[in-house]
């Protein structure tokens, strides 16, 4: 199973922030944002993985995340020349798919809890599933109604009267027929090849399923001031709580058995002496 992370988009809605750096580099408290969705594709088992961004910031991501070797993972790149919507990256990840299934994540979801994504991709065959998250303001995403057994009865992106209060967290699990299916997509009025629209492709031809994340599971899209903020003091307050670290990469990869201990104590070596190095030295070398 390959991944994919999406992280271009104008990030106009955190501007002046986005002049300083893309949305998905900005800190959740300790960390850039985009190690919380890369944490949620390597718990999941997925070991290759191509991101997507923009001309102006790819550059910036490589030298973040470099190859992803210290991580035990391989991490390739994409440009998005102009932000033409979710659906798009798709395309634009043929050559990295190859007609095999993926994850999609998008770079300003967190997801924290138990989401079951390793075993929805060890069970996956063929179509599409996605999530269901409970909100107070589904006007503000992609909301499904499902049935008892899952089934998806609709799919709509920020309707003004909601048909339920289920929004769908940017997380989806495609077979290879999503690249095709993505080309033939209309753009919206928006101008945009929308996620949505990729999912009802799916739902049409009875290939669509929906998963309802437990209310034990936190799910935050960190895009506002406001929800980059709320970010911040969750994992603030999870990690003091709890003396662990949500989305330490080395630690995720360690775990994951993608590196060894003396892989992890290398690079562990060569971080600069901060509190991440000495929780990583706690944490992982014991
Ligand atoms: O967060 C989940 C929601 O994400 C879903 O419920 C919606 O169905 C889906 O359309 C999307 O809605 P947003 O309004 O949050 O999408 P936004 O335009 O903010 O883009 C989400 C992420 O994808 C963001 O990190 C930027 C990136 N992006 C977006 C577009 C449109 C790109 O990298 N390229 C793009 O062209």
């Amino acid at each position: 199973m390959r991944g994919m992370m999406l992280a271009g988009g104008a990030g106009t809605r955190l501007f002046p922030l986005s002049r300083v750096s893309s949305k998905q580099l900005q800190p959740v408290y300790d960390k850039p944002m985009i190690y919380y969705p890369l944490a949620t594709l390597m718990s999941a088992a997925i070991r290759e993985i191509h991101l997507i961004s923009t001309p102006h910031d790819l550059p910036v991501f490589q030298e973040v995340l470099g190859d992803g070797h210290q991580w035990g993972i391989d991490l390739s790149y994409g440009v998005q020349p102009e932000p033409g919507g979710i659906a798009q990256a798709v395309v634009i990840g043929e050559d990295f798919i190859q007609g095999d299934s993926f994850v999609l994540v998008l770079g300003d979801n967190i997801f924290h809890g138990p989401i079951g994504l390793e075993e929805e991709v060890a069970k996956f065959q063929s179509g599409a599933v996605i999530w269901g998250y409970p909100v107070d303001d589904p006007q503000r995403y992609g909301v499904i109604e499902i049935d008892e057994s899952g089934s998806v009865l609709s799919i709509q992106e920020k309707p003004d009267i909601p048909l339920s209060d289920l929004a769908v967290p940017g997380l989806y699990l495609y077979d290879g027929s999503a690249v095709l299916r993505a080309k033939n997509l209309e753009p919206s009025a928006r101008g945009e090849l929308e996620i949505t629209d990729l999912n009802l492709s799916f739902l049409n031809d009875g290939q669509l399923r929906a998963v309802e994340l437990e209310r034990d599971i936190t799910w935050l899209d960190s895009g506002t001031h406001e929800s980059l903020l709320d970010s911040s003091n969750f994992i603030a307050t999870i990690e003091k709580r709890q003396g662990h670290k949500v989305a330490c990469l080395e630690e995720v990869a360690f775990k994951m058995g993608f590196v060894s201990a003396d892989d992890v104590a290398r690079t562990i070596g060569a971080m600069p002496h901060s509190p991440y190095r000495s929780y990583c030295e706690r944490a992982i070398l014991g």
